[in-house]
């Protein structure tokens, strides 16, 4: 038997009723991964987390999980029970609970209607689906959430990505290619950036382009009672779309996204989600609904929630971490490759800090990270054992030396000759003046 076929043979995943070109994709795109980089365990498996373990891998951002208000209304709607029908979204009524919390939300967040989906990852595929198509480019932030690419190839829209966070980049392409619909994150899920919204919508609108936002990873968390970036900055009606995952800080399991009502039935017709996977459950939107005014008046959450990301991204510094990527209550601690990140993530969990591996396809190759996601209800012993643990591993796992450390050292050096030779230049040509 030939040698490559000995190690498809010996790979645990392989099933023999499957077809030889599936093994062949299997052993050239997985097996290297598993055997080399992964030491033959699943990357993103750690341990079990133990009892007193900090979880930082969750996003419920301000611990609405078992809220008393949510759990009652959605017990109450499953003893109603009976009259509801499970059917497609395309089938309900105006006069359908779904619609009334689609209405409220959109008002909360400052649109004027808006549509629920059955995930985040739905509502983006779903948003891109019908307001894209082979005609109108599409560009997207390169760390733009991958729902939000799978959309635009539903669309078969041409997709182009702009460098991350960088509106003159936009401007260049848009000028190539010319307008379409911009996308882009609020805040992103890998890095905890913050997007430059303002600067990106003066693009926008320059190129008389469309623009989406996910605010996923900051409805909830930012903004007037929650409302999000785009409410905190002023912006929503300058925005065309907003999306949201609810499975954040809504710790519920829907998405979202905001549409004029005028696209009502232009958007139940055509969005795939809306006509082929069914609808919430009553229940689900009776829980999504109580979540709402939870989160509305968590105004001292959203403050614990800023000042735990203040304290804990400062301590991180402190103790060596390269974490200038991001700025919110998403951190990312890029070890780079997949085999460092899991020694990062075995040493943090075996001190009792649970965050989760990010790697290709969530990142790009060599740019593996563990993620920690904080929450408003993280206490002072936690925090207190966070910055500890931070403190003692730094020196084991030299976070100094991770390439990310390198990179950011490189380019100080660029920028400071930089600085440096403007500096000649000008004195040379005040010197020529004053001559
Ligand atoms: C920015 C962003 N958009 C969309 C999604 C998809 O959300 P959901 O988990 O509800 O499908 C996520 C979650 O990973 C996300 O981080």
């Amino acid at each position: 038997m030939h040698l490559a076929e000995a190690r498809i043979q010996e790979n645990p995943v392989l099933d023999p009723t499957m077809s030889a070109a599936l093994a062949r994709r299997i052993a050239r795109e997985f097996t290297p991964r598993w055997d080399q980089q992964w030491g033959g365990k699943f990357v993103l498996h750690g341990r079990p987390a133990s009892a007193g373990a900090v979880r930082l891998d969750g996003n419920d951002y301000l611990s609405v999980t078992g809220h008393p208000d949510v759990v009652n209304a959605q017990v109450a709607a499953l003893r109603l029970g009976s009259g509801s029908v499970v059917q497609s979204g395309v089938f309900l009524l105006g006069d359908h609970p779904a619609h009334a919390f689609e209405k409220s939300l959109s008002a909360w967040i400052g649109k004027e209607d808006g549509y629920l989906c059955q995930s985040g990852y739905a509502a983006n595929m779903g948003l891109l689906q019908i307001i894209a198509d082979e005609q109108t480019p599409v560009y997207l932030d390169g760390l733009a959430h991958m729902s939000l690419w799978e959309g635009a190839r539903a669309a078969k829209a041409p997709a182009h990505a702009f460098r991350h966070n960088d509106p003159q980049h936009l401007d260049r392409m848009m000028q190539r290619h010319g307008p379409g619909v911009v996308v882009v994150d609020s805040v992103y899920s890998t890095t905890g950036a913050l997007c430059p919204l303002l600067d990106i919508l003066e693009v926008v609108e320059r190129h008389g382009a469309m623009i989406v936002v996910d605010e996923s990873h900051s409805l909830g968390t930012h903004g007037p009672q929650g409302a999000g970036l785009c409410a905190q900055l002023g912006v929503t009606h300058r925005v065309h779309f907003i999306t949201a995952s609810l499975a954040k800080a809504f710790a519920g399991r829907a998405g979202y996204f905001s549409a004029p009502a005028s696209m009502r039935y232009y958007t139940l017709i055509s969005s795939f989600p809306n006509i082929f996977s069914s609808s919430l459950l009553p229940y689900e939107i009776a829980g999504l609904a109580a979540a709402l005014e939870v989160i509305r008046y968590s105004d001292e959450a959203r403050s614990r929630l800023r000042a735990n990301t203040a304290r804990l991204r400062q301590s991180l510094v402190d103790a060596g971490f390269p974490i200038h990527q991001g700025s919110e209550q998403i951190i990312a601690l890029e070890a780079g490759s997949e085999a460092a990140a899991m020694v990062l993530r075995d040493t943090l969990e075996a001190r009792d800090v649970v965050g989760s591996i990010f790697c290709a396809p969530a990142t790009s190759q060599n740019r593996a990270m563990v993620r920690l996601t904080l929450n408003a209800s993280l206490t002072e012993a936690e925090m207190l054992h966070v910055e500890s643990v931070a403190r003692e591993v730094a020196p084991l796992l030299k976070p100094w030396d991770w390439p990310i450390a390198r990179r950011a050292r490189a380019s100080a050096k660029v920028a400071i000759a930089q600085v440096a030779s403007a500096e000649v230049a000008s004195a040379q040509a005040s010197g020529a003046a004053a001559d």
